[in-house]
């Protein structure tokens, strides 16, 4: 006779909650997201029996999601539309399914859903359907639910299940899904060559590793938690492919620790967030060492000049150096197109430190649903 606390605390192991533990076990989801496409490169069959057909006809992207899930789609706008040179568009599914949307036909609806039963993202598959896209592409976590059957082609992210309302494994594997898809669009377009292939496979073996690294961050992360802790408001900025992971840093730490949070690309500071700033308001920024670096570190000096707390996440490359007003934790080596996955671990692992800094309930936030099936 097993009482529910052994049964959960057998299952958490060594960690203190699911969170933590599936943060924790994101090396090992990534690596078995992976498995296949190590051996086979990007070939359309990852997709399903019918993908070679419906992945070299399509003519653009339209992605539909909820949440952190639509935080996945709009990383995988920049790599669609980059590395394929297809049009990607990234929708709210609880918007998408009540406006009078253009569709095109020959564009590849994608609904992204951990749960694969969000009620607005299977609604608004439907929608999409009737006004007469042809085809569906399913990026899930769980086999056989309603979204991926209502689907053509389906990807499984294999991230195992995920326990903790505020989503973690979910959302870095549905990242390498969304990548793989970008690349197998490009080598179906003729955009990826046998070298590129391999050196972006050569990244991806890598992945599991770098984000091992950016995990063993944890205690400088953790330093920081406690100046959060007393805050009412916080600021994430990013630019680029890091832009949608500010947003997703900004949705955990609302959702764990009921601090006000929102997320800027930092080029849009002086449209209006500025006036936010003062010494209250910490400002979290992520900066690897892209090619808009530059731009990041002049939106910083207008955040300091301003009074502001800079915490930087930024890349052994970027070369940024803690100062008065301006803290530093230096991520792994600037891992390319793959960057934004291995920033997504710091800035899941503050929510969740500064969560227990404030006594919140880090698995189960208040008001707040694991799955929402119901509008
Ligand atoms: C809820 C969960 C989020 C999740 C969103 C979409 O709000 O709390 O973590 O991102 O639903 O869920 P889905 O299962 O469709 O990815």
């Amino acid at each position: 006779h097993v009482s529910d606390v052994s049964l959960a605390s057998l299952e958490l192991g060594p960690y203190s909650h699911f969170m933590q533990k599936e943060i924790h076990e994101q090396p090992k989801a990534i690596a078995d997201t992976l498995e296949n496409l190590l051996d086979s490169g990007f070939v359309p069959e990852l997709f399903g029996a019918q993908a070679a057909d419906v992945l070299s006809r399509v003519r653009g992207v339209k992605i539909l999601a909820c949440g952190t899930s639509y935080y996945a789609g709009l990383t995988a706008k920049y790599w669609i539309e980059a590395m394929a040179g297809i049009q990607c568009d990234v929708e709210i599914a609880s918007e998408y399914r009540y406006r009078a949307a253009w569709a095109d036909p020959e564009h590849l609806v994608v609904t992204i859903s951990q749960s694969g039963e969000t009620l607005d993202t299977m609604e608004a598959l439907k929608y999409a359907r009737e006004l007469g896209h042809k085809w569906a592409l399913s990026i899930c976590n769980v086999r056989e639910s309603a979204i991926p059957r209502a689907s053509d082609l389906v990807f499984y992210t294999r991230a195992g299940a995920e326990i903790g309302v505020a989503s973690t494994k979910a959302f870095t594997t549905q990242l390498v899904a969304l990548f793989t898809l970008a690349a197998t669009l490009a080598k179906l377009r003729g955009k990826l060559g046998d070298a590129d292939e391999a050196r972006l496979i050569d990244e991806l073996r890598h992945l599991p590793g770098s984000v091992q690294h950016a995990l063993n961050l944890e205690p400088q992360i953790k330093a920081w938690a406690d100046r959060f802790a007393a805050k009412n408001d916080a600021l994430f900025l990013g630019r680029g492919l890091h832009y949608p992971i500010a947003l997703e840093g900004a949705l955990k730490l609302k959702e764990i620790t009921y601090i006000h949070a929102e997320a800027y690309p930092a080029g849009e500071l002086k449209h209006g967030p500025l006036a936010l700033v003062d010494e209250n308001m910490p400002v979290v920024v992520i900066a690897p060492n892209d090619s808009l670096l530059e731009k990041v570190k002049s939106n910083m000096q207008e955040v300091s000049a301003r009074g502001g707390e800079l915490f930087v996440f930024a890349d052994l490359d970027s070369h940024f150096e803690d100062s008065p007003g301006v803290h530093v934790i230096r991520t792994p080596r600037h891992s390319g197109v793959l960057s934004p996955i291995v920033h997504t671990i710091p800035v899941q692992m503050l929510s969740y430190h500064v969560a227990l800094a404030r006594g919140t309930d880090v698995d189960k936030p208040r008001n707040l649903a694991k799955s929402v099936t119901v509008e």
